[in-house]
């Protein structure tokens, strides 16, 4: 059998989601609709205040609460015997398990209220009446120092200087110098965080969304002290992750801690207001951009700083200047990070971590030095378009990005757009903008391992612990499954969503189609291989003498390459080999070569047309065309599903999210949807995803790259730069509000 790559007829396909009827009719079950017998609930308290030391809780009156069970405080919490604050895998953060009396943030957890029902657990929370000795928190983006930093330590280095930038700075006809700011984001999946605790003897079965299934039960058993194999994680359904259900964290950790300290299962469910804390967040960013061009346009410098704010306790910071190092050619780059210590929750990976807030300022800075020039900001980006990877000077492995700015511009109507602001006026009256932005996303791979059988039946059954976010991984993944297999989709059982199962790496990153889709690839790959030994040294076949290269996988036969007409079916070759079921295996990972070789990224190019109202300076997105290259699409439904996704969170960066804290509590005001933002359908007026076809050959061997978060680093600043565009109006902070027009 050749290695070479044949897509079978699911691959490509846009087939609709495998889970989405179970989703609509609520058949699904989320980790919060299990109920084991005896189960206790569990209700939180988070700390009303942001710094400084619980002094008093009352368990006396919630304790003697008509079915209240427990109250876990550090007075009583067992001790976690890896503690709280080792690291033991790539994501891990210090988290908050009631081990001292110490309050680094509101929200976070200082007592658990365990009940026979929610509602005796919810109301013994009450009667807790905690008493504080409270400090005044540090909050901001001015909050403490700041410290020079190396960024979140997730990918590139933090700082990056590559030419000579105050050369660069000498050498400019015109420069822009522009400060943005970006709030404090929270992710605020559909699901909240929930966990149900359930202990056998030394071993706990977890039901928990999560983005990372075996490395999690890895890390939860690290911190319990107990073997990785004692814990079992089930995860079939998520309400959405958005990089939250990577991070081990503390509510959860209680839940477990309750259940084995009382010898019953626990569920905890987080309410929207406790999803403002010990769940992660997006820290709030200021970025200095300085850009400065020569008489041809074309860039001398591209220098980027960025500050970010993190906890007092934990390192990660938003590697928001970071953006500037994989797009544009200038002459000299420098990427710097600072931190800034607040009295928040620690921040995390979030919804293109380091990208969304990056490419927001980079974009709309990158507008600000074409109208100074003078130039079209589409032409501007071609004036600078990068033929090698500008901080590393890396071929890229694919880049059809060139085509991504020509066909959304096409579809769009770009052309003929005026360059000065306030020039454009709708049938209403209202003020018509346009704007564009460059998408840009890096395309990792996480190691990943995938199990194939070929049944006697002929059927095919896969396995990979993936976790369907929302995304449509199962769909997607089954589809590359089935090519594999040489099977139709409906002749392959596909399992996921279980510790048991190999490990399909993390769903983060927009790398897990390429990860686990790569191994469950070279799964059915390597299963297809054995099947193909058996049939072409077996006299009885027709394959017989054909040699392994010489065999094709196709609806559930094995055909002799060159003459189609030799065929066999899977069942019979299995039956006659005395039934047993063929096995393979799949295990991928990027090679160091590979990536040290060639920069890797998912491109596009993102254009908006925004409509102000010039009295009431109401705003409306009301057309966002996206043209995206990411490598091969495996669903194109599921595709543009997540990039009109990403694109309406972009949206939702630029217009609405916002936590706001109070200066002297710590507290976060708009703990819910009624205050925190988000964006609604009529916030979504027109909106429209082309994918650009690219191949990848040094990717992986599939030539996925990823569409997951790509689509909100080119809108936030498409929308800015259109709103700039309808008013003459530059707002250099997010969300854009009302009174930054007036
Ligand atoms: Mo994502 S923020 O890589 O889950």
């Amino acid at each position: 059998m050749s290695e070479t790559l044949r897509f079978g007829s699911s691959s490509g396909q846009p087939t609709t989601r495998r889970d989405g009827i179970a989703k609509v009719t609520g058949a699904a079950t989320f980790a919060a609709d299990n109920h084991p017998d005896g189960l206790l609930y569990a209700v939180y308290v988070p700390a009303t205040i942001a710094r400084g030391t619980v002094t008093h809780l009352d368990v006396t009156a919630a304790k003697a609460h008509p079915g209240v069970v427990e109250v876990l405080t550090p007075d009583n919490c067992p001790p976690l015997p890896g503690g709280p604050d080792t690291k033991p895998f790539r994501f891990s953060f210090s988290f908050e398990a009631l081990q001292d009396n110490t309050v680094r943030y509101a929200n976070q957890p200082i007592a658990l209220v365990l009940g026979e029902t929610f509602e005796a657990a919810t109301e013994g929370a009450k009667l807790l009446n905690p008493q504080y000795n409270a400090l005044q928190p540090r909050l901001g983006l001015d909050g403490t120092t700041p410290f020079p930093t190396n960024g979140d330590g997730f990918g590139k280095p933090g700082t990056t200087v590559h030419g000579d930038p105050d050369a660069g700075h000498a050498a400019a006809l015109q420069a822009v110098d522009v400060t943005y700011e970006t709030p404090a984001q929270y992710h605020n999946a559909m699901e909240t965080h929930a966990i149900v605790a359930d202990w056998d003897g030394d071993h706990v079965t977890l039901d928990l969304p999560n983005q990372a299934i075996v490395m999690s039960c890895a890390a939860y058993a690290h911190h319990l002290g107990i073997p990785a194999e004692n814990v079992t994680i089930r995860s079939p359904y998520l309400g959405g992750g958005f990089g939250s259900k990577v991070i081990i964290n503390g509510p959860q950790m209680l839940a477990i801690m309750a259940a084995r300290m009382t010898g019953r299962p626990v569920k905890l469910m987080l309410r929207r207001d406790q999803m403002f804390g010990p769940t992660g967040h997006r820290g709030a960013t200021r970025q200095r951009l300085r850009i400065g061009i020569g008489a041809d346009h074309r860039m001398t410098v591209l220098d980027h700083d960025s500050r970010a704010t993190t906890s007092s306790f934990e390192t990660f910071v938003e590697s928001a200047a970071n953006a500037s190092q994989g797009l544009y050619a200038s002459g000299a780059l420098r990427s710097t990070h600072q931190g800034v210590r607040i009295d928040s929750g620690t921040p995390g990976p979030m919804r293109a971590p380091g990208e969304a807030t990056g490419s927001a300022a980079l974009e709309c800075a990158m507008d600000e030095m074409a109208f100074e020039a003078g130039i079209d900001p589409l032409e501007f980006r071609l004036k600078n378009y990068a033929e090698r990877e500008p901080g590393t000077d890396k071929p890229y492995s694919s880049k059809a990005l060139r085509q991504c700015y020509a066909q959304g511009a096409e579809r769009f109507g770009w052309a003929g757009r005026p360059l000065a602001p306030r020039q454009m006026k709708d049938a209403d009256g209202l003020l018509v903008g346009w704007g564009m932005g460059t998408a840009l996303f890096a395309a990792p791979m996480f190691a990943a391992q995938a199990r194939a059988v070929l049944r006697p039946d002929g059927t095919g059954l896969v396995e990979t612990a993936a976790s369907d976010m929302g995304q449509g991984a199962w769909t997607a993944l089954a589809q590359i499954a089935a090519d594999s297999l040489g099977l139709p989709l409906d002749r392959i059982e596909f399992r996921s969503g279980s510790s048991d199962l190999p490990d399909a790496g993390v769903a983060g990153g927009s790398a897990h189609t390429a990860s686990a889709g790569g191994a469950l690839h070279a799964a059915g790959t390597d299963a297809i291989r054995h099947l193909a030994d058996i049939a072409t040294k077996d006299p009885a076949s027709p394959l017989f003498g054909t040699g392994n290269a010489g065999v094709i996988a196709r609806a559930g036969r094995l055909h002799a390459s060159d003459d189609d007409s030799r065929s066999e079916s899977f069942a019979d070759i299995i039956a006659r080999a005395g039934g047993a079921e063929v096995e393979g295996k799949g295990n991928v990972s990027r090679s160091p070569e590979a990536a040290e070789a060639h920069a890797m990224y998912s491109h596009g190019a993102v254009f908006a047309e925004v409509k102000v109202d010039p009295d009431l300076f109401q705003m409306r997105v009301t057309r966002l065309v996206g043209a995206f290259a990411a490598g091969r699409i495996i669903n194109p439904r599921l595709a543009e599903s997540q990039l009109m996704g990403g694109m309406i969170w972009g949206t939702s960066f630029a217009l609405h999210e916002e936590a706001k804290f109070d200066a002297r509590s710590g507290r976060i005001m708009n703990a819910d949807f009624a205050g925190y933002h988000i964006p609604v359908n009529a916030d979504v007026q027109g909106l429209e995803v082309i994918t650009v076809h690219e191949d990848d050959p040094y990717v992986n061997a599939l030539g996925i790259k990823g569409v997951g978060e790509i689509g909100i680093t080119g809108t936030v600043g498409a929308i800015g730069n259109a709103i700039w565009h309808a008013t003459g109006t530059r707002v250099r902070r997010f969300p854009i509000r009302i009174q930054d027009l007036l």
